[in-house]
């Protein structure tokens, strides 16, 4: 692993080996108070986050390194029309790490074509989030034991949902996966996603009572409001959803509830207190988890950028991929985009 641009660039060791990390930290996190002293952060949100900007901000802190960045481009050169190459060959000039959110789907990969040091993706779009990945994965590990052969339930917005995206993928890693997948039919996952989910057994079924009447972890998604074409669309879909006491009653004992927070109605906070209630649980988790990835990043020597070639025209047809804002970006062969991973025509 250079870049974290999905889970699935950690190989079966490196996971196994930040989860080992993350158990030490979260048991002795004092041990590590020094640990990347002298090292620095760079955190670049193009978009608003509370739980993984300031987690990593927090878990750079608690290893002695520092961080720079912005939480809002207005406030950066991007509002005088930097181009994202030109930010991350700056930024990771300044830094050993980079974060990066971005609205749009491929941003982290193009930013890692011209970044001297690691890139994380923060989350691009309706794309792919993996340190959110990474929180869900450690989470179920350490609540559960293990990740193999647990009958997952993932609700909500799954279309444009980045968190479910990623999660499915990593997840199809695992021996013995079941997913059951709720959802308006027009938030269904994508066939993009759909194609990387490997060995697991995909069920789709459109009521949530019934869904979780056998699996051992819920896993509730908010309406990307921000994503949606048409606002009309979103007024109608939204609230169809909604986890109740009354629901949470028909579903297992040792039930696992988590989201990857914010929630936007989808759980009631009646739910708060239910001991299978674990999102907040969850979000802490995802704290420690990312000191251990900015450890195992930050001990990579730094590397040399080969500035491609422009040539061609980019056919990507998704009008969220970062190819339609940042046209230098190299041009690949093949029928699905590079950087969105959406299929062609
Ligand atoms: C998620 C995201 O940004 O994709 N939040 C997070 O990082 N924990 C989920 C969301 O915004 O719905």
């Amino acid at each position: 692993m250079r870049h974290l641009i999905d889970f699935t660039d950690l190989s079966e060791r490196e996971w196994q080996h930040i989860y080992r990390r993350f158990e030490e930290i979260y048991e002795h996190p004092g041990d590590y108070r020094d640990a990347l002293r002298g090292q620095t952060l760079a955190s670049l949100f193009y978009e608003p986050s509370t739980r993984t900007r300031l987690s990593f901000e927090a878990a750079m802190l608690k290893l002695g390194g520092g961080v720079f960045g912005f939480s809002d481009p207005a406030a950066s050169s991007v509002s005088k029309g930097e181009t994202l190459k030109d930010t991350v060959i700056m930024t990771s000039g300044y830094a050993n790490v980079l974060t990066l959110r971005h609205p749009r789907e491929g941003a982290a990969m193009a930013a890692s074509l011209y970044s001297s040091v690691p890139v994380i993706n923060a989350g691009d779009g309706g794309h792919c989030h993996p340190t959110q990945t990474l929180t869900d994965l450690v989470t179920l590990r350490r609540l559960r034991g293990s990740v193999e052969g647990l009958r997952v339930c993932v609700c909500g917005d799954l279309k444009y949902g980045r968190t479910a995206h990623s999660l499915l993928r990593a997840l199809a890693r695992f021996e013995g996966i079941r997913a059951v997948l709720v959802s308006a039919p027009e938030l269904s996952l994508p066939e993009y996603v759909k194609r990387t989910c490997g060995a697991i057994k995909l069920d789709e079924q459109p009521d949530l009572r019934t869904a979780i009447g056998d699996v051992d972890v819920l896993y509730m998604t908010r309406l990307q409001r921000e994503r949606f074409r048409d606002p009309a669309e979103y007024e109608r879909l939204k609230g169809r959803y909604t986890l109740t006491p009354e629901i949470l009653s028909g579903a297992p004992s040792d039930l696992l509830v988590m989201h990857p927070l914010p929630r936007a109605g989808e759980i009631s906070e009646a739910v708060d207190g239910d001991p299978r209630a674990v999102y907040f649980q969850q979000a802490r988790y995802g704290m420690f988890a990312r000191m251990a990835l900015l450890l195992e990043l930050c001990s990579l020597p730094p590397f040399a950028v080969k500035e491609a070639e422009p040539q061609g025209v980019h056919r990507c047809d998704n009008g969220s991929c970062i190819t339609k804002t940042e046209p230098y970006l190299p041009v690949f062969e093949g029928s699905a985009c590079r950087y969105c991973e959406q299929q062609n025509n």
